[in-house]
């Protein structure tokens, strides 16, 4: 996820040494890219492709001191691959704005058109850069620097947090519009960014700014006004975190903010891909596939679990699909050929297992898409198409929001590739947002975790696209409780591991609907009740499977896939709350890694 630093002073601190601390201290967000602008008559901009201290080592930080006007910015690609044009700042053609966004301008191919039309030449690939421009044009037109910013950011669709400076202004500018912004008040001047960590060392005087306000910051006053340019009354907050507390955002774990992440990642994944009008779905990355058949997915691990959730939706839909570990993938022994459409599932797009299985599927002719959250990553270069999940930078090893975002971008690829109609799709993806929070809201997730802490072991079960979920929940489970867990079709069960059902291993039933999977899965649960197992129905209360439940782990109503999504949210819970009684490690279980580059 992007972050920004911003820092207008009275003279008494360097600007450049706030930016840098605050780019430092925004690197647990994740980034491939970082830069800095510096104000004071002129404007001076550095930026740099890789790690913060690429940049750091070649800034000539010396000759930069004095000033106390500035903006920076961590790039986390969107739009364009890691590179040192696409990082930000961004300047307008004469250098007399710079810059930094988070989110993304939905809109910016359109405004890129205009501006082309209009003679402004482009230097980088990111949506970013039509801002400036737009600023530019304003200034241009003799407006002064704020009313240039104001009507520029009227021009802009979609979500944004966005900072600038002038050459011909000692004020930083800025706006929010669903992307965090927070203003720090100081002694020696006003911090801006978009997470308190980057200026806590400063200052833990806070104002949140909210959506569609916008804020001047000048070394002797902040304004926030709305956006009609009234002023509103704001309330300066006193954080009580430490640095450690602050990169966490006050939660005590990364994969609990993670988790708490996830409407706002699934909203960003559903972003100008769905119309809800037309219940339409347009995948603009994937604008010349020609969808062929069968479809073949290749993932490992909780990406293989989200695959197999494609893979049902794709038959469901009358395509012909299979899913494959990336790591039992072997091109000469699966039917794969020029028809044939491979899928690699992997946030981080590196993975060697699914790497090795997509080159093998292209050099075998077949055509390939990369469904990842990482651009730039291998599998997005290596593969014909890319299509991006835009979960935002997930710090715990266990992935979480990579999971949820991939079950939706998958459902989006499956409307894509197939002929049926997206209505009820697209109308369930559009509350799944909301939904989510709901779950998080309301989930008694501690309190079943707490019951259930000292069991032999945990299953879990599901039927059709709840069959996945009951895997990825127990993979969870295993990975950062340490605890045995075992996922099923609910079917499987009388068929061998019912064997290890007691009385000291809860049983997890993901129940959704009211369809003939649903019902089965219900009679399951029954064989289960009757071996005096204690059952933990996650459902949407569509049946009556609560009769013979002990616990009840409520979703909102809905059909199969938002069900499959906001089921998973809870089960991510529970693992979380029985690691966290257990007292481990969470966010960096023993013996595993985020991106696993070994066959
Ligand atoms: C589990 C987990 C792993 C990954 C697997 C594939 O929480 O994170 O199982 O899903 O290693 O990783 P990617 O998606 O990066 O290919």
């Amino acid at each position: 996820m992007c972050g920004i630093v911003g820092y207008v002073g009275n003279g008494e601190t360097d600007a450049i040494d706030v930016l840098l601390n605050g780019l430092s201290s925004l690197e647990y967000r994740g980034y491939d890219s970082t830069g800095v602008a510096v104000a004071n008559g002129a404007l001076r901009v550095h930026k740099r492709e890789g790690e913060f201290s690429a940049l750091e080592s070649t800034l000539p930080t010396e000759s930069l001191r004095g000033d106390s006007i500035g903006i920076g910015h961590t790039r986390w690609s969107t739009h364009g691959p890691p590179s040192d044009a696409n990082a930000h700042p961004h300047t307008d053609s004469e250098n007399r704005v710079a810059v930094v966004h988070n989110g993304i301008v939905e809109n910016y191919q359109a405004l890129r058109d205009e501006l082309t039309a209009e003679g402004v030449d482009f230097e980088s690939e990111t949506d970013t850069e039509v801002i400036p421009h737009l600023i530019g044009q304003a200034l241009s037109a003799g407006a002064a620097p704020e009313t240039a910013f104001r009507r520029a950011i009227d021009r802009l669709e979609g979500s944004y947090a966005v900072a600038a400076v002038f050459a011909s202004s000692d004020e930083i500018y800025a706006a929010r519009q669903e992307s965090p912004l927070v203003l720090g008040i100081g002694d020696d001047g006003y911090y801006l960014a978009s997470d308190a960590p980057a200026f806590i060392d400063y200052t833990d005087r806070v104002v949140y700014l909210e959506d569609g306000q916008f804020a001047r910051l000048s070394p002797g006053e902040f304004v926030v006004t709305d956006a009609n340019g009234t002023v509103v009354d704001t309330t300066v907050e006193t954080l009580e975190w430490d640095a450690e507390d602050a990169g966490k955002s006050g939660y005590d774990h990364y994969m609990l903010k993670e988790i708490n992440e996830q409407p706002t990642a699934l909203r960003q994944c559903l972003r100008g891909r769905v119309d809800g009008l037309s219940s339409t779905v347009e995948l603009a990355e994937l604008a010349d596939l020609e969808p062929s058949w069968p479809v073949q997915f290749v993932a490992c691990g909780t990406s293989y679990h989200a695959a197999m959730f494609g893979a049902e939706l794709l038959r469901e839909r009358g395509v012909p699909a299979q899913t494959f570990l990336a790591s039992e993938y072997d091109a000469d022994r699966v039917l794969v050929g020029e028809s044939t459409l491979v899928v690699g599932v992997t946030q981080s797009g590196e993975t060697a297992d699914t790497m090795r299985a997509l080159r093998e599927a292209n050099r075998a002719g077949a055509r390939t898409v990369a469904v990842t959250n990482t651009v730039g990553s291998s599998a997005a270069r290596e593969c014909d198409h890319a299509l991006y999940i835009r979960a935002g930078p997930e710090i715990c090893v266990a992935a979480t929001k990579t999971f949820a975002s991939q079950q939706v971008a998958l459902t989006l690829l499956a409307c894509r590739l197939s002929d049926a109609s997206t209505h009820d799709v697209v109308q369930a993806l559009r509350d799944v947002p909301d939904q989510v929070q709901h779950v998080l809201d309301t989930s008694r997730a501690s309190e079943i975790a707490a019951e259930y802490v000292d069991s032999d072991a945990f299953f879990f079960i599901g039927r059709g696209h709840q069959y996945p979920v009951a895997l990825e929940g127990a993979l969870k489970m295993k990975e950062i409780t340490y605890r045995h867990a075992e996922g099923f079709a609910a079917g499987e069960l009388k068929h061998g591991p019912m064997a290890l059902v007691s009385e000291e291993t809860p049983v997890f039933a993901v129940v959704i609907g009211d369809g003939e999977r649903a019902h089965k899965t219900v009679s399951n649960v029954k064989e289960v009740e009757a071996r005096d197992a204690p059952v933990v129905a996650v459902t949407d209360g569509q049946t009556d499977v609560e009769r013979y439940a002990d616990r009840v782990l409520k979703v909102p109503a809905s059909n199969d896939v938002a069900g499959a999504i906001t089921a998973n949210v809870q089960l991510q819970l529970v693992s979380y709350w029985v690691a966290n009684e257990l007292g481990r490690s969470i966010d960096k279980p023993r013996h595993l890694a985020k991106s696993v580059t070994v066959e």
